[in-house]
């Protein structure tokens, strides 16, 4: 079911978002080569307590026989990992690596979800190049996030910009509605047909969330059950932001 929020859910929602762009602006600061993914994940968790939210993907569970509760605070991947790393002690972001950090803060029952891609030190200029798509597919894709229009639009925009760029989308996971729950519909995969899907509406909240690679779009999963690689080794990129529907354009809830 597709939630339309009230004008009180619609505040909740901007707090929670809020807290998810502070964090990031904590973890821009922050992060650099020689720090474990770990440490990252502390500051997040940290921000987040500290605005009064609570870090949503903390034991976050699927509900499929077999994965077990989501164990940190963010998702943290790094190059060829393409989202759902989970952070440890043992991994250290270095120089040169480009590192995807996806995460949700609960505050007052409701979710905020974004996700940035960090480039550390010096990168050649085709990554930089994949993360620049990254974003940039986002924005190409909100500019039909209007009432009126339907979500295919979106994700069509999306789908076609990044393979207008020779970069592949993933197609098994997508973004979502988001409100009381972190995902709600209408699902909103990264690539589809213009003209399909349901209308959007002044109210809707949704994540909208590009995860692009820079060579074929086959993923796999690695055996903590939640990790995802790319099958060619070659590099993966990820942007994603909370925003609601309005009257007119719509409002990105988790920047600043
Ligand atoms: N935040 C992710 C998303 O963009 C979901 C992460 S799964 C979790 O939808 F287990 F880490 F929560
Ligand atoms: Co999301």
């Amino acid at each position: 079911m597709v939630t339309i929020k009230s004008k009180k859910e619609i505040e909740y929602m901007r707090e929670a978002c809020k807290v998810v762009a502070l964090t990031y602006k904590e973890i821009e600061e922050k992060i650099r080569p020689g720090m474990s993914t770990w440490e990252v994940d502390q500051i997040a968790e940290k921000t987040m307590r500290s605005l009064g939210a609570i870090p949503a993907e903390k034991g976050y569970n699927v509900g499929i026989r077999g994965i077990p509760p989501y164990p940190a605070s963010t998702c943290i991947s790094i190059n060829d990992e393409v989202i759902h790393g989970i952070p440890s002690k043992n991994k250290i972001i270095k120089e040169g690596d480009i590192v995807s950090i996806d995460t949700v803060a609960l505050k007052n029952g409701y979710n905020g979800d974004a996700a940035r891609t960090f480039i550390i030190g010096d990168v050649p200029k085709e990554t930089k190049r994949l993360v620049d798509v990254t974003k940039q597919a986002f924005f190409e894709g909100i500019k039909y996030a209007k009432a009126g229009n339907r979500i295919g639009d979106v994700c069509h925009a999306i789908g076609e910009y990044v393979h207008s760029q020779g970069y592949s989308v993933v197609k098994e996971f997508q973004g979502h509605g988001i409100g009381k729950e972190m995902h709600e519909d209408p699902g909103i995969p990264n690539y589809g047909k213009a003209g399909r899907g349901i209308r959007l509406e002044p109210g809707m909240t949704l994540a909208i969330e590009p995860m692009v690679i820079q060579g074929k779009p086959n993923i796999l999963e690695l055996d903590d059950g939640w990790t995802i690689i790319t099958e060619d080794g070659s590099l993966a990129a990820h942007y994603e932001n909370t925003i609601l529907i309005t009257e007119k354009e719509p409002e990105i809830l988790t920047l600043l």
